[in-house]
């Protein structure tokens, strides 16, 4: 079946999360920073995803945010770092995160193609609307759907439901577009054709679903979405 849809992931896919510590250790007087921030960025999200899979099959959900904060509090405890003006600077970068240079350009490409595209996220509404502000992606995206109205994170796939309950489609119709691994594959099971985004050339997840398609970056989308 055709894909009209194109569903992505927000952060990590269309959102660089490394952006908030690379931009904080490039500011003046955080030169401690400059040495450790790819692990600190590393560790942060490890954790704020390792939580949400936790409070998830723990029925313990909050929202993202709380998530992404207590992430990012192990991470710097880890670092060292006992620094309330970096851990709100940080969390201030965080709420208007990059988009990666191709973003603007393959969405465009995706709207001239008639297709709807639109994210689907963990984050709660409102880091959304701000990434998507911010980053200047508004009259490109159709929606931005969260897992707040499910009340649970992914790969739960009562998240993945709200793609067809939003835009009518079956979900042969949807090229689901991911960076994390562990998404793509839940998706693939879910019965989306699934692209993942891998930017770092790491092995593909030991997970029951396998990603269709492997991209290095979303350049190829509007490519896929019409060959599909
Ligand atoms: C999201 C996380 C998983 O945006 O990156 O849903």
């Amino acid at each position: 079946m055709t894909i009209t849809t194109c569903i992505f992931d927000a952060y990590g896919t269309l959102f660089d999360v490394t952006a908030a510590a690379r931009e904080a250790a490039a500011e003046p007087g955080r030169e401690g920073l400059a040495k450790i921030w790819p692990t600190l960025a590393e560790n942060w999200r490890l954790k704020q995803l390792q939580y949400s899979w936790l409070r998830a099959v723990t029925g313990q959900y909050t929202d993202f945010w709380q998530v992404t904060e207590d992430g990012l509090d192990w991470a710097m405890e880890a670092a060292d770092l006992n620094d309330p003006d970096l851990r709100d600077r940080l969390l201030a970068l965080y709420w208007e995160l990059s988009a990666f240079p191709e973003v603007p350009t393959m969405l465009q490409q995706l709207k001239d193609a008639g297709l709807t595209a639109a994210i689907l996220s963990n984050g709660s509404p409102e880091m959304l609307a701000g990434a998507v502000k911010s980053a200047g992606l508004n009259d490109l995206l159709e929606d931005s759907l969260s897992v707040e109205s499910v009340g649970n994170f992914k790969p739960d796939a009562r998240v993945y439901d709200l793609v067809g309950h939003r835009f009518s489609c079956a979900p042969s119709q949807v090229l689901f577009v991911s960076s994390n691994g562990w998404d793509a594959s839940a998706a693939a099971s879910y019965g989306f054709t699934t692209a993942w985004v891998n930017r770092a050339g790491d092995p593909v997840d030991r997970l029951p679903g396998k990603p269709h398609h492997i991209l290095t970056d979303l350049s190829g989308v509007p490519d896929l979405a019409a060959s599909c």
